[in-house]
């Protein structure tokens, strides 16, 4: 993979997201048998804040990752091409608690020495540092009517908000 100025970076993100999505992977030393996780993301973006390149992501508290994310210094993103739907599909409706879901899939994930999650045949990594984390709260919604569609259970998602340290891209 070729490392990239996020300026340079050609792909787009609404696509990304919305259209290729991603694995939200996370890396924690305590947690055992497997020390890493990932679930598969469709909502998410990258831009400029606090004069950085970041890119924000949302998980909903009952996901296994949180467990990770929140114990972690660094979250990768990973956009995979088509032939990696299934792959996404089957991670975005298994957990990790349940068993090693990533190899089901046929992910291959590497650590790096920094404790970042990466995976081989990523077509775009993206390596963020925590910035800034925030749960959702219902009186913060100015459109009430999102709270309905989005958060029947009350789940309401934890923003977090990333460094992009590095942004790479499949030759
Ligand atoms: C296409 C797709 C997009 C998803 N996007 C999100 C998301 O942005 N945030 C989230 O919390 N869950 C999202 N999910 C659900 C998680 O991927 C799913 O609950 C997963 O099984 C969690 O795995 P874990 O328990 O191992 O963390 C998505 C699922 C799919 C299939």
């Amino acid at each position: 993979m070729t490392t990239i100025n996020p300026k340079d970076f050609s792909e787009n993100v609404f696509r990304l997201f919305d259209n290729s999505w991603c694995l939200i992977a996370a890396h924690d030393e305590k947690h055992a048998p497997l020390p890493y996780n990932a679930m598969t993301a469709s909502w998410g973006g990258m831009g400029v804040l606090w004069n950085k390149n970041v890119f924000f992501c949302f998980v909903r508290p009952q996901r296994y990752t949180k467990e990770f994310i929140d114990n972690s210094e660094y979250i990768s993103l990973s956009f995979f091409g088509e032939e990696m739907k299934k792959a996404l599909t089957y991670c975005g409706r298994n957990s990790g608690r349940d068993g090693d879901k990533l190899a089901e899939a046929g992910f291959t994930p590497v650590i790096s020495d920094k404790g970042v999650v990466e995976f081989e045949d990523a077509k775009v990594t993206v390596i963020g540092k925590k910035l800034f984390a925030a749960d959702m709260k219902e009186a913060d919604f100015v459109d009430k009517s999102l709270i309905e569609k989005n958060y029947p259970s009350k789940d309401y998602h934890t923003v977090y908000v990333c460094e992009i340290e590095e942004l790479k891209v499949s030759e």
